[in-house]
């Protein structure tokens, strides 16, 4: 069982995209009137689509001062920006080509690049975001990320942190590379450290193909390097699941 977090179950994945969408309005505009800007690390695979098309509409589109806004990845597949695999192109195409984000603000991972040195870019592009060019990651506001989106695989991993994989145990790279399953390819990824020092973690996951590694994941024993979703768990921010009903099927149904 993991630590502290709140889980919120919506009707369904249309409900869900609803939700998420609210959320990162609301948390764009505390960041927004508290600091002039908005940090958020959008996620990959299908399921934060629908969020992202629901932002790119009203009320959304007008609400989010998107100007203020600094668009990062929790992760990357290694192929070309414009490759169908590209989580870079997936946000384009169902957010950032609708909305007025500035180009300097969009920072994605270089997936055509060698994947190491895309992960020593991107570490020292976040680095500069947050003012912190050597270090741990820090806590404070304006030096750490406000919002990581993220998603669960049905093997538990998060972002690119997959089972058994070094990016789990990682204490000191801010980003890795690896060779990891699903579909098997190079991934950049964030790692623990610098999402957990993050403000707000909110996961993201739809659909009854999830509901069993849900249960392991949130009620089942504490196994981060099996289930790397169980480490996150931010230091001085909060952790976040909005699930569907269908995805919530197996929750609180006894032992794991
Ligand atoms: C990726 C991810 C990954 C994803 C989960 C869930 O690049 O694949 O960021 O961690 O969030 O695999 O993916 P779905 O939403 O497609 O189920």
């Amino acid at each position: 069982m993991i630590g502290d977090r709140s889980v919120e179950v919506a009707a369904d994945a249309a409900a869900l995209a609803g939700r998420a969408a609210a959320r990162f309005a609301e948390a764009a505009e505390t960041a927004i009137a508290a600091r002039g800007q908005f940090v958020v690390a959008l996620s990959g695979g299908e399921t934060p689509r629908g969020t992202y098309q629901r932002l790119a509409r009203e009320p959304f589109a007008s609400r989010v001062s998107w100007s203020r806004v600094q668009v990062l990845w929790g992760d990357e597949r290694c192929v070309p920006p414009d490759h169908a695999g590209s989580n870079y192109r997936m946000a384009r195409e169902a957010l950032l080509d609708w909305v007025a984000v500035p180009p300097a603000n969009v920072h994605r991972i270089r997936g055509e690049d060698d994947p190491g040195a895309a992960a020593a870019h991107y570490e020292a592009t976040i680095r500069g975001l947050l003012h912190t060019p050597a270090g741990p990651p820090r806590t404070t506001a304006g030096a750490r990320i406000d919002l990581v989106l993220l998603g669960l695989g049905e093997e538990g991993h998060t972002a690119s942190l997959f089972p058994d994989s070094a990016a789990v145990r990682e204490r000191v790279r801010w980003v890795s590379a690896e060779y990891a399953a699903g579909p098997a390819m190079w991934r950049v990824t964030l790692t623990p450290p610098v999402i957990n020092a993050a403000a707000e973690v909110l996961f993201l996951v739809s659909g009854r193909a999830k509901a069993e590694i849900l249960r392991r994941v949130l009620e089942g024993p504490d196994r981060p390097g099996e289930l790397p979703a169980q480490v996150i768990a931010p230091s001085a921010g909060s952790v976040r699941w909005l699930v569907d009903r269908a995805a919530a099927a197996e929750l609180g149904k006894g032992s794991a």
